[in-house]
């Protein structure tokens, strides 16, 4: 949903920015501001300021700064139209519908509606005298009623046409049953029926608990084992966890949720007292799944069946969460012993035993470490290499430089090696790979991005000229870069963009200055790169950078006024002087 400026104006000035924030972080009135300890950051002196009049937050310590939406987003880990929506509500402030979204939202109630009483249907047939051996088979495998209750489970009778004439009897057409996956039309013979049948059904809910899907397992032997509804308007299986919404209410805090194969695992799990676990419906496991449980839990733990294909899924799991990594997101992972999935498990070895294992997951790094360990041994200098690279190509598919460094430093703490990565010659060459990360990465991440905010910022360059001219760059292309730039503020050309672009490609640079301005990981690491950010906040994170490159690079020229960070009372001096800063400009404004 589209939110128009006006209406998010209304909400920022019917609800004050304290009593967003102040719910769940303590705040001192000062002046006509707030201030307390930032929540983004470890601090002891309260550096994070908010200005209800202004509405919006600001930490001179680690920069963030945002309104109500941007800070529920990230302390509540809301997308922002549930952080929009959350706002309105709190203050009272109605949402907004468009007509076509009107009549969009009816065809989706009626859906959900549908789905309901489907999912009514099955679990009445389930409790029928004549499908007592359908029961039998849930009692036997040692469900409770109250278990099968909360999970709403039914039975598809084995007929090709009761839901149909069920739900027409209720007045739903033939057609929005087709397009809720529950019927199957026959092309050729021109025939419609029934999807499931002779099924023990599993209703899949979404965010909100309403009814999207089912999960049939069969009873008499059909193929397949389980039987899914297809993708529908309502259900994107790539997004969609079995159990996730229940999970996520019923985490307790410091747990992480735990994700299994299938639907029996969850259940059984529930039903011993592991209310948070979730599986994927029929699909592998996505990235977008895992960005989803992210939101509330920061390190997955991963629990599939105990024999290899287990295995292998684990293995994917990890391939898949890989490129996603960032700091203080990650995965884990549990392994059962062979022939067990967590259900079969649960119920030979109970709950005890489980929380045992659930107590000392295998992080996802050293679960990758252990698996090429195991498959390629290191007895011989060959080998061993062999071995660093299929763990130095692994590290290439972390996209978060900062997490990839980090990555590489465990690696050669681990195998007792100083420089592997700067021996070039030791891996073979492969022409589209990504250059391997080296130690000083992050540092020339850091020039890069002192140098792109400028050429995408030129009018930053006036104020900036004189520190820019007292750093000096360790890499020697960013360093031509740097010295075209002064060279050309110095002739007093045109701060366009176009044109000092223009002058860095005549000057021979334009394959460094592609290879920054592409590199994505620049803008996840240095979020003031982004388009859409106010110059004066770019030139405030310039500042900030330059002040730390400075310190941690003894070798650049010190500018004898700047504060010292690394000292506590050069650190305190500057925050002053950045909250009286900021004080001025919002009087100001
Ligand atoms: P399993 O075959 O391991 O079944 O499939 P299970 O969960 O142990 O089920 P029970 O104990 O025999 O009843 C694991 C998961 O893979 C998906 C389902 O989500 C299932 O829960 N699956 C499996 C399918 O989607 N289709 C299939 O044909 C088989
Ligand atoms: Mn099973």
């Amino acid at each position: 949903m589209r939110f128009s400026p006006e209406f998010l104006d209304e909400i920022r000035s019917r609800l004050s920015l304290v009593d967003v924030i102040g719910t769940n972080l303590s705040l001192r009135k000062r002046g006509n501001y707030y201030v307390g300890l930032c929540p983004f950051h470890r601090e002891k002196t309260p550096s994070f300021i908010v200005t209800p009049d202004g509405g919006h937050y600001h930490c001179f310590g680690c920069g963030a700064h945002g309104s109500h939406f941007q800070y529920l987003m990230l302390i509540e880990h809301l997308s922002f139209p549930e952080a929009v929506e959350k706002c309105a509500h709190l203050a009272g402030v109605p949402l907004p519908v468009s007509t076509e979204h009107e009549a969009q939202s009816k065809f989706y109630e009626e859906l959900y509606a549908l789905n309901h009483d489907a999912a009514q249907f099955f679990t009445q047939q389930l409790y029928l005298a004549k499908n007592q051996k359908v029961l039998d088979y849930c009692l036997n495998r040692g469900l409770n009623k109250g278990t099968m209750g909360y999970f709403a489970l039914g039975y598809a009778p084995n007929d090709w046409h009761a839901l149909k004439n069920n739900l027409l009897s209720k007045g739903y057409s033939q057609e929005l049953m087709l397009k809720a996956g529950l019927l199957i039309y026959n092309e050729e013979k021109k025939v419609v029926y029934d999807r499931f049948r002779d099924r023990l059904m599993f209703p899949i809910f979404d965010h909100q608990e309403r009814i999207i899907a089912f999960g049939g397992r069969a009873l008499g032997g059909q193929d397949p084992k389980y039987l899914n509804s297809p993708e529908t308007l309502l259900f994107k299986k790539g997004e969609i966890l079995y159990n996730r919404s229940n999970a996520r209410r019923n985490l307790k805090s410091g747990n992480n949720i735990v994700v299994v194969e299938g639907y029996m695992d969850v259940i059984t799990l529930h039903q011993y007292g592991f209310t948070q676990a979730v599986a994927p419906l029929g699909t592998a496991f996505t990235g977008e799944h895992l960005k989803a449980l992210w939101r509330f839990s920061p390190e997955p733990i991963f629990c599939f069946d105990g024999d290899e294909a287990g295995q292998k899924a684990h293995l994917r799991a990890i391939d898949v969460a890989l490129p996603h990594l960032c700091a203080g997101k990650s995965a884990q992972f549990l392994m059962l012993p062979e022939n067990e999935d967590p259900d079969s498990y649960l119920r030979k070895f109970g709950a005890p035993q489980f929380q045992k294992l659930l107590d000392q997951p295998t992080s996802l790094f050293k679960k990758l470490i252990e698996y090429e360990t195991k498959t390629t041994p290191s007895d011989t200098p060959e080998r061993r290499a062999l071995l660093i690279s299929k763990l130095q190509d692994k590290g290439k598919l972390i996209q978060d430089a900062l997490v990839e460094k980090c990555y590489q430093d465990i690696l050669r703490e681990q195998f007792g090696m100083t420089q592997f990565t700067q021996k070039r010659n030791f891996t073979p060459p492969r022409s589209n790979a990504p250059r391997p990360v080296d130690p000083s990465m992050f540092s020339k991440k850091q020039e890069a991005a002192l140098l792109l905010s400028l050429i995408s910022n030129p009018s930053l360059l006036d104020s900036l000229f004189e520190p820019l001219s007292n750093v000096s760059f360790q890499e020697k292309p960013l360093e031509d870069i740097r010295n075209h730039l002064i060279s050309y503020v110095s002739l007093g050309s045109s701060l366009e963009k176009s044109d000092i672009v223009a002058y860095l490609e005549k000057t021979g640079n334009s394959n460094t200055l592609k290879a920054i301005e592409s590199d994505a990981s620049l803008k996840t690491l240095f979020p003031f790169l982004r388009k859409e950010m106010h110059k004066d906040q770019v030139q405030k994170e310039w500042h900030d950078i330059y002040q730390r490159y400075k310190n941690t690079h003894p070798s650049i020229e010190k500018n004898a006024n700047a504060p010292d960070l690394l000292s506590e009372d050069g650190w305190t001096q500057f925050l002053k002087t950045r909250e009286a800063q900021f004080l001025e400009e919002n009087d100001a404004l």
